[in-house]
């Protein structure tokens, strides 16, 4: 269902939304959080990837929803699965899970014509000391750079807020892969880097609506695609973690459309 798009692009060329699109985006994202709440209690080891897939694509279907990533660019499933050092975009199947490893789980569903995309990491069994580490380092720094965003901040610091926290721990902000704007379409303008400098690139404004998903290493920063076209991993194959939160500009900051309804987040296993 092709519906004209809303809003109007800036001098950047980023779309900005009237404030009526924020009640559609709220939906979309608290429905792809709500998958991510569902799916916690089955990650653990012996489960399949591909049986967590299966669950996942039910939910958003049973929701009335659809998938945004079933027919993406030939991509043929409801979720990415990343294990370990896979840092994103691991294509669920027949893998199985086994104690101690840390996964992030990828969502993206359109409902009534708005995208919510959300990512969050879970573990199979027991949790290493380093890994809790690497996780809670993630989502802080997701955190941190959603606490750059409002109006007359620049994309520059949010990168800047996510690279300073995750390298003064000693960790690496992958530079290959971004956020995103997002609205009607799943991946619009424009790129949100996860590091850079304050006060650089475009300026943001009420009504944008975009994700930040930094992916951060244990490791090196670099990372490479497998011969299947999808699942990148570290070179040095150290572990890797990810966040992801849609968010929208508003007048005062953002708000935050993938918030979990069920206050989980990380550790996003428990409570
Ligand atoms: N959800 C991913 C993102 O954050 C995109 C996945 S595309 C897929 O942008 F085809 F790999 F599923
Ligand atoms: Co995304
Ligand atoms: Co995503």
């Amino acid at each position: 269902m092709a519906r004209a798009s809303t809003g109007f692009l800036n001098k950047d060329g980023i779309r900005i939304h009237p404030a009526e699109d924020f009640a559609g985006m709220h939906a979309s994202g608290q429905l792809a959080a709500q998958c991510l709440d569902m799916i916690g209690e089955y990650v653990k080891p012996g489960v399949t990837t591909g049986e967590l897939d299966a669950r996942i694509q039910a939910f958003i279907e049973d929701a009335g929803a659809t998938s945004a990533t079933i027919g993406y660019r030939g991509y043929e499933h409801a979720s990415c699965i990343s294990i370990n050092h896979v840092v994103c975009h691991g294509i669920p199947g027949a893998k199985v899970l086994k104690d101690g490893d840390i996964l992030n789980i990828d969502v993206t569903c359109i409902l009534d014509g708005w995208f919510g995309d959300t990512s969050r990491m879970y573990v199979a069994g027991k949790l290493s000391r380093r890994d809790e580490r690497l996780i809670e380092v993630t989502h802080e720094s997701l955190m941190l750079g959603i606490a750059a965003v409002k109006p007359g901040n620049t994309f520059g610091d949010i990168g800047a807020a996510i690279q300073q926290y995750a390298e003064s721990h000693r960790m690496s902000v992958v530079r290959d892969f971004c956020g995103h704007g997002l609205g009607q379409v799943f991946h619009a303008a424009p790129n949100v880097l996860h590091y850079g400098r304050p006060g650089t690139l475009a300026e943001l404004e009420p009504g944008m609506f975009f994700t930040i998903e930094p992916m951060i290493n244990l490791g090196r920063a670099s990372t490479k695609v497998l011969a299947d076209g999808w699942t990148a991993v570290t070179k040095d194959k150290k572990n890797t973690a990810q966040f992801e939160h849609s968010i929208g500009v508003t007048e005062e900051g953002c708000e935050i459309f993938t918030l979990s309804p069920a206050g989980k987040f990380y550790p996003s296993w428990g409570a």
